[in-house]
């Protein structure tokens, strides 16, 4: 059953009725001010960090379920009825009601009563506000007399205080209105230099900034008293909880539209410049007044609309792709890209799922969301992969993670998940592979954010390097720490207190737990390690400085290879782990946790297995034991009880997340993995089994959105497999993207240029694509000819060896690509 449908000329998924099964949400902003919003207005904003600096309040976990947002009413005067044109917070039936989501907008319209309301929500490129265009028609053939009042409710910025600290928080509230403008300015009058500020286009019949007035006593936002009565209290905030609501009489002939904008924005001001007259306790305007004036007139607000539709035109302009399939297609060109940029912009932060509190920029998170954004815009992909290496700890270790407003790592999660280092070695490969901008490694960058301590980028990249090899246990694998990828998976933990974090708690010395999946993911950085060290060496000459070259990564890889054969190789799959006993995970001695995914994946992928036949073996038993109609559980046979020794893993029951789900993230390593082995028909079946668009028709089951992939989909052992949660915020989007972008369409950046190699299915006689690369545009078309894979590439007409084309000479602005496949 399907809740809505793809709009892809518009670049929209358009819903057709409010309540899905979930609400199905998007984000707005694509830079430094955000917002979450749902298909009937839910959701909240915050500028940088959806825990420290959060403007407007939700609850989670809510009943109903997604109470708290960017709310309007509307109400007729005449007959003295009132509705939410959002169908929240009133669930008046609506007549008619459809909410598009597009790239940084959600249009939400509906019509009760011959009154037509269309609400475009959206933030202008480089501006810290977000606007709401309201357009209201009469289609009745008689004039309305209507009212219409805005709702928010402000957070006191730090959103953990702000749902905790109450004693403090229901005394602190303060506002001004001044001008029909509603300033928020809680703390300004202490150590706060910013405000926020909610204002309307139209001139206002009242205001409210109460929440206990707007609402009345013991009422929710679905009967406040003032929109019932149809009269603003004009009242002012001292403590308790401050709101915004604004009240304007709209006057409409029949046939006739009017639009109305509100704006709700940020400010920041000069320390000692805070106060409009200096010395007195009122906010200085004057910063705020420009936006302010330019976004309430129609015009501006058009306009910047129009710059973001282009933006995203430009920047899904990419890479494009026409295939056989419709589903590849919206993904690859709309809605896999959008969500890279939402989740290299979120990482783990804030989404439906996660609630802005718990979790900053995640390390490994934020360098593999970077594999799936760095086509998009490069130049940020370098500011990220800066703060990041300036998080990283001397010896090479990393942060788990960073405040995204402060860029310093979080002292509270610390540090110890022993593949965190890794990643960043793979996204600056990839950022230079993109780029072309070897600059980066010449970059002097600081260790845990200490002035002083600055070395070449070059050299962060060496040490996380050198922090596995520091950390080899008993059988010369990599020690595991608190958890390698799967967080889950704490084998030094030993936790039997409730309540104590799985992440952070660590029990033993940490000596011998080990972890194949690290190992593998090693032998691949020391692979793209070895790519960079030969190119630097190349480029600096004798005057080279750096003591490892590329032939030392080749043979940390190639010993680390041998490592894993002798003790990571189970016979007919990659073993996962070994225990703090010394004791085998992932193998056929266990009973349960006999095979995981992510060793199959990442080992294959690091290219174990081509040449002795075992990775076909590895990923024929992914097949044989982990693979579902829904896509590939973690693992097999779930564990069906707590073990102490294993941590949260078993702390989930069977089927869900990390015990058996299907772990969305690491779906795309076995595709890639099949493609390099040459498996394009399964290959794309495993893309096809969790690709959100091909399960659209499933959406009762599915239940999240069909345009965004999630992290988790409930596995066979579950009761409710087939289920999704945890939608948008995860490296499923990043990894899928380069599974079918890189490995099965075959077109991936390389050091030297583009590689076009595709693994594509049998049935498929070919495709067309455009990718712009290093400033020049490739017209890819790839046609079959032959049942296999061999790839002859013809550029510009003139035949080339290999799949690496050259790049083109500095004239060139177009290259044509002719790859046919025998
Ligand atoms: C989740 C993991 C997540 C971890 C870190 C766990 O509860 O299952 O997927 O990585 O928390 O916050
Ligand atoms: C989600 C976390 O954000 C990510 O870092 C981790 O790899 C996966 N869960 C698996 O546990």
């Amino acid at each position: 059953m399907k809740f809505g449908y793809f709009d892809d000329a518009h670049r929209e998924y358009v819903i057709t009725r409010p309540d899905t099964p979930l609400p199905w949400i998007n984000y707005l902003g694509c830079e430094a001010y955000f917002g979450l919003i749902s298909n009937t207005a839910g959701g909240y904003s915050f500028y940088k960090d959806a825990r420290l600096r959060r403007l407007t309040r939700y609850r989670y976990n809510n009943a109903p379920i997604d109470m708290g947002g960017r709310y309007l009413y509307l109400r007729d005067n005449s007959a003295g009825n009132y509705w939410s044109p959002t169908w929240m917070p009133t669930r008046t039936k609506l007549d008619e009601y459809e909410c598009r989501h597009g790239q940084g907008y959600t249009t939400i319209t509906s019509r009760l009563g011959g009154i037509r309301s269309s609400v475009r929500y959206f933030v202008p490129l480089g501006e810290s506000l977000e606007i709401w265009q309201v357009r209201l028609t009469n289609e009745n053939a008689s004039d309305a007399d209507l009212s219409l009042f805005s709702a928010i409710e402000f957070c006191l910025w730090d959103a953990n205080d702000d749902a905790t600290n109450f004693q403090r928080n229901y005394s602190i509230g303060q506002v001004e209105v001044v001008d029909d403008v509603i300033y928020h300015k809680t703390e300004y009058r202490e150590r706060r230099d910013h405000f926020a500020y909610f204002a309307c286009s139209e001139p206002l019949a009242g205001f409210d900034t109460k929440r206990e007035e707007f609402l009345g006593p013991y009422r929710g936002w679905n009967e406040p008293v003032v929109v019932e009565t149809g009269q603003s209290c004009n009242s002012l905030a001292h403590g308790w909880q401050p709101i915004g609501s604004h009240h304007v009489k709209v006057l409409l002939k029949a046939g006739e539209q009017k639009q109305i904008i509100f704006i709700l924005g940020y400010q920041e001001n000069p320390g000692d410049d805070k106060f409009d007259p200096p010395g007195s306790q009122i906010i200085n305007k004057k910063s705020a007044k420009k936006s302010l004036e330019k976004y309430l007139r129609t015009a501006n607000a058009d306009q910047a609309f129009e710059d973001l539709r282009e933006y995203w035109t430009m920047l899904l302009g990419k890479l494009k792709v026409s295939t056989p399939d419709q589903h590849t297609d919206r993904m690859v060109n709309i809605w896999n890209a959008y969500q890279c940029m939402v989740t290299f912009n979120m990482s783990r932060s804030a989404s439906y799922f996660e609630s802005g509190i718990g979790r900053g920029m995640g390390f490994r998170d934020s360098n593999q969301d970077l594999l799936g954004f760095v086509h998009m815009i490069p130049e940020r992909a370098r500011e990220r992969i800066l703060d990041l290496t300036a998080t990283q700890l001397k010896n090479g270790g990393a942060f788990h993670q960073y405040q995204p407003l402060t860029k310093r790592g979080n002292n509270d999660v610390g540090s110890g998940f022993n593949d965190d280092p890794a990643w960043l070695v793979l996204a600056v490969a990839a950022y230079i592979k993109e780029s072309g901008d070897w600059s980066i490694l010449d970059e002097p960058m600081q260790y845990e954010n200490e002035p002083g301590t600055e070395t070449p980028l070059y050299e962060h990249l060496q040490r996380a390097i050198q922090y596995t090899l520091d950390r080899l246990g008993p059988n010369n694998l990599p020690l595991i720490g608190r958890a390698d990828w799967n967080d889950c998976l704490n084998l030094n933990c030993f936790s039997d207190t409730p309540g104590q974090s799985f992440q952070t708690t660590t029990n033993k010395d940490g000596k011998v737990a080990e972890s194949v999946f690290i190992a593998g993911l090693f032998v691949l950085a020391c692979q793209e390690m070895a790519g960079i060290a030969g190119k630097k060496k190349e480029e600096s000459g004798p005057s080279f400085v750096y003591p490892l070259s590329s032939d030392d990564y080749l043979r940390f890889a190639a010993d680390m290879e041998s490592t894993i054969w002798a003790a990571g190789w189970d016979g007919d799959w990659f073993r996962r782990a070994y225990d703090d006993y010394g004791h085998v995970l992932g193998s056929k001695e266990n009973t349960e946790g006999q095979i995981f995914i992510e060793p199959q994946g990442i080992c294959v992928m690091a290219g174990l297995g081509l040449e002795n036949g075992n990775a076909v073996k590895a990923l024929d038993s992914v097949g044989q034991h982990l693979a579902t109609p829904h896509g590939i559980v973690l693992q097999q046979p779930a564990f069906s009880q707590y073990y102490l020794h294993l941590g949260e893993i078993s702390s989930y029951p069977p089927g869900y997340k990390e015990n058996a789900g299907i772990f969305c993230h690491t779906n795309p390593w076995i595709m890639i993995a099949e493609a390099m082995v040459g498996h394009g028909d399964r290959a794309f079946d495993y893309y096809t089994r969790i690709n959100p668009s091909a399960r659209e028709e499933i959406s009762e089951l599915h239940k999240c959105e069909p345009y965004v992939y999630a992290q988790m989909i409930a596995g066979k052992d579950a009761a409710t497999h087939g289920e999704a949660k945890n939608s948008w915020l995860s490296g499923t989007s990043a990894w899928n993207y380069v599974a079918i972008t890189q490995f099965i369409l075959g077109i991936r950046p390389a050091f030297d240029g583009l590689e076009v190699k595709p693994v594509i299915p049998s049935g498929w006689d070919g495709f067309e694509a455009t990718r712009l690369f290093r400033g020049v545009r490739y017209e890819i078309s790839v046609k079959r000819e032959g049942p296999g894979n061999e790839v002859n590439l013809e550029i510009d007409g003139k035949p080339i060896e290999g799949t690496v084309i050259p790049l083109p000479g500095n004239d060139t602005s177009t290259v044509k690509v002719r790859a046919v496949i025998r």
